[in-house]
């Protein structure tokens, strides 16, 4: 029996995680700690409610003594560490919030671990998820790998190259046993529509304008969000300790591209003529330093550990749009907030 803290699971790749493991692992007991920040959201697990090793904690992961106290009590075996603030244009508005979760509540992490541990690292495993914006931004040729230098330039990315340098220098230091993973942009399900993906299908359904920042030139490699969820579980059993593997979709967009495709797809399923949806396009102010290309070197992970992707990108954005327009509630009750009191009503009111 292995007991596994899952930290952000309610938030979107972190609930795919959990559901993976929670499903597929019925001898390990599977913890899941958030903060249920306006991106956590428990209604994305509500089916692993009744799960039997499945047991969430609301609580903060900047909150040492609460943290500790967790550590001693549960005698985890294994972290698989999600939880920060995983936004760009947030970070640019509030720099300070991203370096307390990412890179302070990744190290709380680490030394409560630690002193858990107590350097019998046996049968123990830190995992930390990390992001490909550590690497900075690539011109029009080139992949990044394992070995490109950190060049990060949003205080979203500074903070998680912070945190990725703790996870090693734990490694390097105390000799835990730690794994990194650094994957490029997520699409799927549950996916907050902050982010570039759900934004555009939220407003392209409503006959809202969709922002396209600058001139839609930038590049970024796309992967599904299960395929990111299965490619975690490999590393956690099958990485090698104090390794790092990119994970990546080896499927790069352009922004106005991918937005085209995507309004092609909404005409289709919204039985609009063709066309219709472009005319929400609307280009707006560039974001503040906005990183030109992202693109994965993910051939590491597929030759070591024979991880790929399984979906094409087509295939999956098909998949993502019907996920969204048969889930309008979903949607609906995080663009109004309602969302945030369900914790109350499940969790405290029982
Ligand atoms: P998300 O914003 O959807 O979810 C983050 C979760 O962390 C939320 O449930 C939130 O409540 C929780 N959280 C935030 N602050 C917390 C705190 N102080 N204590 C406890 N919980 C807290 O993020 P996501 O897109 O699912 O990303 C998850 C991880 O994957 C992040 O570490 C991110 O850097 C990384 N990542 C994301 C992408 C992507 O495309 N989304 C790509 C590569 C890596
Ligand atoms: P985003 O989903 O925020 O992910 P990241 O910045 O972490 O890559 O943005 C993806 C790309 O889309 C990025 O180049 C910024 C751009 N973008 C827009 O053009 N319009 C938008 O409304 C958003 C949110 C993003």
């Amino acid at each position: 029996m292995k007991k596994i803290l899952i930290t952000g699971g309610a938030g979107f790749i972190g609930s795919h995680v959990v559901r993976r493991f929670v499903t597929n692992y019925p001898n390990y007991s599977i913890y899941n700690l958030d903060a249920l920040t306006y991106a956590g959201n428990l209604e994305n697990l509500k089916d692993l409610e009744n799960s039997s090793n499945y047991t969430f904690v609301k609580g903060d992961i900047t909150d040492e003594t609460f943290i500790n106290a967790l550590f001693s009590k549960e005698q985890f075996d294994g972290v698989i560490h999600l939880a920060a603030e995983s936004h760009v244009d947030r970070s640019i508005m509030d720099p300070l919030a991203f370096v307390r979760t990412n890179v302070m509540g990744t190290a709380v992490l680490l030394n409560a671990a630690r002193q858990s541990w107590k350097a019998n690292w046996e049968g123990k495993r830190f995992y930390h998820v990390s992001t490909d914006e550590v690497y900075g931004s690539l011109g029009e040729t080139g992949l990044f790998t394992e070995d490109t230098p950190y060049d990060p330039h949003s205080p979203y990315s500074a903070s998680k190259a912070a945190s990725d340098h703790f996870v090693r220098a734990y490694h390097d230091t105390y000799g835990m046993p730690v794994v990194l993973s650094n994957c490029s942009n997520n699409y799927g399900p549950n996916h907050f529509p902050e982010k570039l993906i759900p934004l555009a299908i939220f407003n392209m359904r409503n006959n809202k304008p969709v922002p396209v920042y600058g001139t839609g030139e930038n590049v970024r490699d796309w992967l599904f969000v299960e395929d990111h969820a299965r490619a975690i579980d490999t590393i956690f059993h099958n990485g090698r300790v104090g390794q790092t593997y990119n994970i990546g979709g080896f499927n790069e967009w352009k922004n106005i591209d991918l937005i085209h495709l995507l309004c092609s797809i909404m005409d289709r399923k919204l039985n609009r003529t063709e066309g219709e949806t472009s005319k929400l396009i609307t280009f707006v102010k560039d974001r503040a330093g906005h990183d030109l290309r992202y693109a994965i070197d993910a051939n590491k992970l597929k030759n070591e550990l024979g991880w790929e992707p399984s979906l094409q990108f087509e295939e999956g954005l098909e998949r993502t749009v019907d996920w969204y327009l048969t889930n309008e509630e979903w949607l609906n009750r995080v663009t109004s907030g309602a969302y945030q009191n369900y914790y109350e009503s499940q969790y405290v009111a029982r």
